[in-house]
């Protein structure tokens, strides 16, 4: 039987990491929202795509949760936007309504999916789905390291005029203005980017980095980047579908790991059918730990807000 993937949310994020999913043929896709005639419409147009492509993934759109039973991993992408001019963090409490009005009703219909959170404030939101879901922690994943770490891999490929499969990357901590970019563990062909490029170069791309969703708002001004964050959202799917054990950053539920307690922090992870399989933990020098610290601070002030 082929593998089931809800998506909740069919917007921007949500509708285009259904066309990555299906035209992969990873899974079929369930695409629901609060707006009627839009999964439908969004659901029927892959599903129509799909002969082209020569996949037999099955999309339905939907506004009814039954549709979405069973599903082997549930991605929610419902929430708005950031715009101009707003962070991430000015969503919090609109986005943890919507988180209310949906997580019980996924967990209702698929008791035992594997949730991957999209919406910001991410880890937040993760934090928010966790505790509503009252899944392990292995089964509630946030999506957002994998995203920044493509986008500094990306900064590094052309600043150095490399392919990008000859670049790795990390970024640790939250999905926010502190999030951690690695130089020590991002490399070129293996070779540490801070033995390639000098100190400015590498500040300016952790900047770059750090600022990146901004950046794609800054142009789209209606709303924020979605090709990428959906791509992100892929890599984890097919990652968790076809066990691969691939550690990839994400925000996961620490338990003490890096000295982290109760909070959900971007990490490297190990992916498998299970979920989170198992928590990297890397060494880290005084300063990036220090960092990390900080990142994890930006997101207990968060989760203090919305009581999570
Ligand atoms: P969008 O506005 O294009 O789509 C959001 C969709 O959610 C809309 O279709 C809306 O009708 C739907 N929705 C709202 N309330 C709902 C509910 N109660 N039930 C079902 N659906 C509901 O926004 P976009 O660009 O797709 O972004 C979605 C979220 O993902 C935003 O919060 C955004 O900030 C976040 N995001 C997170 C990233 C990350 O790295 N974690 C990257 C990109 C976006
Ligand atoms: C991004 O980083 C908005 O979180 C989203 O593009």
């Amino acid at each position: 039987m082929r593998k089931k993937v809800t998506i909740v949310g069919s917007g921007n994020v949500g509708a285009t990491a259904a066309h990555w999913i299906a035209s992969k043929e990873l899974a079929d896709v369930v695409l629901i929202d609060i707006i009627d005639g839009v999964p439908q419409g969004k659901g029927l147009d892959l599903l129509e795509a799909m002969p082209i492509e020569k996949r037999d993934s099955h999309v339905l759109g939907t506004g009814d949760y039954a549709d979405t039973a069973n599903s082997d991993i549930v991605v929610i992408t419902a929430g708005i936007p950031r715009k101009p001019g707003m962070s991430r963090d000015d969503l919090l409490n609109t986005n943890h309504g919507i988180m209310k009005d949906v997580v019980g009703k996924v967990v209702k219909y698929s008791p035992n999916c594997i949730l991957i959170i999209v919406s910001n404030p991410l880890d937040a939101m993760a934090q928010a789905a966790y505790k509503m879901s009252g899944f392990p922690r292995e089964r509630v994943i946030g999506m957002a390291g994998v995203l920044d770490s493509a986008r500094f891999r990306a900064f590094i490929a052309e600043e150095l005029k490399v392919s990008v499969e000859n670049v790795t990357a990390f970024v640790l901590g939250g999905h926010g203005d502190t999030m951690v970019p690695l130089p020590r563990y991002s490399t070129v062909a293996g070779i540490p980017i801070t033995e390639l490029m000098n100190a400015a170069t590498v500040e300016r791309l952790v900047q770059r980095t750090r600022d990146g969703g901004a950046e794609i708002v800054k142009y789209l001004k209606t709303g924020s980047a979605y090709y990428a964050p959906s791509a992100a959202t892929t890599e984890m799917v097919e990652a968790i579908l076809k066990d691969k054990k691939k550690i990839l950053p994400c925000a996961a539920y620490l338990e003490g790991e890096y000295g982290i307690k109760g909070l959900y922090v971007g990490v490297p992870c190990k992916l498998g059918s299970k979920g989170i399989e198992k928590i990297i933990e890397i060494k880290l020098t005084a300063e990036e730990k220090a960092a990390l610290d900080k990142s994890a601070d930006a997101v207990k002030e968060l989760v203090g807000v919305i009581g999570v």
